[in-house]
């Protein structure tokens, strides 16, 4: 038997990083954050002043952070160049900087052959945007969450301080048309993933649906 890889795509806030979790736990598999690693380079990017509106400096740079990440469900932490910035990578700036980063194709070739290395031989759960159409496309189980953009923009909201729920909206819908319109490995449903709308279902309900679905095609 092959050793299992569930992926887990989807725009953020459809709930992909709480069920991906929630999964790994359930069925004693290593979870991998994909979203982290594109954070981490773009804080490093932030923190060493390179410019943002530059893709030809992004991509100069692209090789030189060191990342480290926790690969299991409850220790995820995430280090750049020695320092701990498994907080810092979750801020307003490095959320309104990620888009511009993860477009760059020399910072996907490099996180992608990371993220394949981390896979390895499977009994992972892989949470991101192209993880069923380019990571791992042999992925067993490819699950594609959606949920409506209000649905989204609440539970974003909810997660964050000193923000509305029509900022998130608004926010969410411009990172939306970066991700899915950029020329590398945009965010689309692969071919043969199981699009799972979750605006009506509660944590415990996604958790079950993919554990259903794992149970149907392995
Ligand atoms: O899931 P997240 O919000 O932490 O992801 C942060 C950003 O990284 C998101 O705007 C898109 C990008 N990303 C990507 O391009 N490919 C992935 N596999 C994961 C994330």
């Amino acid at each position: 038997m092959t050793a299992l890889v569930i992926a887990m795509d989807g725009p953020s806030g459809s709930g992909k990083s709480s069920a991906s979790r929630g999964v790994a736990r359930a069925l004693g598999l290593r979870y991998l954050d994909t979203g982290a690693m594109y954070r981490a380079i773009t804080w490093w990017m932030l923190h060493h002043g390179v410019d943002l509106t530059s893709p030809a400096e992004i991509a100069a740079r692209a090789a030189e952070p060191e990342l480290t990440l926790g690969v299991t469900p409850d220790e995820s932490s995430v280090t750049v160049d020695g320092a701990d910035v498994t907080a810092a990578i979750r801020t307003a700036a490095v959320t309104a900087a990620v888009s511009a980063v993860s477009a760059v194709p020399e910072v996907r070739a490099r996180l992608v052959a990371e993220q394949r290395a981390l896979i390895g031989s499977g009994d992972i759960v892989v949470e991101g945007r192209d993880i069923g159409t380019v990571v791992a496309p042999q992925a067993p189980v490819k699950v594609y969450l959606t949920a409506s953009p209000e649905a989204r923009a609440r539970r974003r909201t909810a997660e964050l301080t000193g923000t509305t729920v029509e900022a998130q909206r608004a926010a969410m819908a411009r990172r939306d048309t970066l991700d899915s319109t950029r020329k590398a490995d945009p965010l689309v449903m692969a071919a043969d993933a199981i699009e799972l709308d979750t605006t009506e279902l509660n944590l415990e309900e996604v958790i079950a649906e993919v554990l259903r679905l794992v149970k149907e095609r392995t």
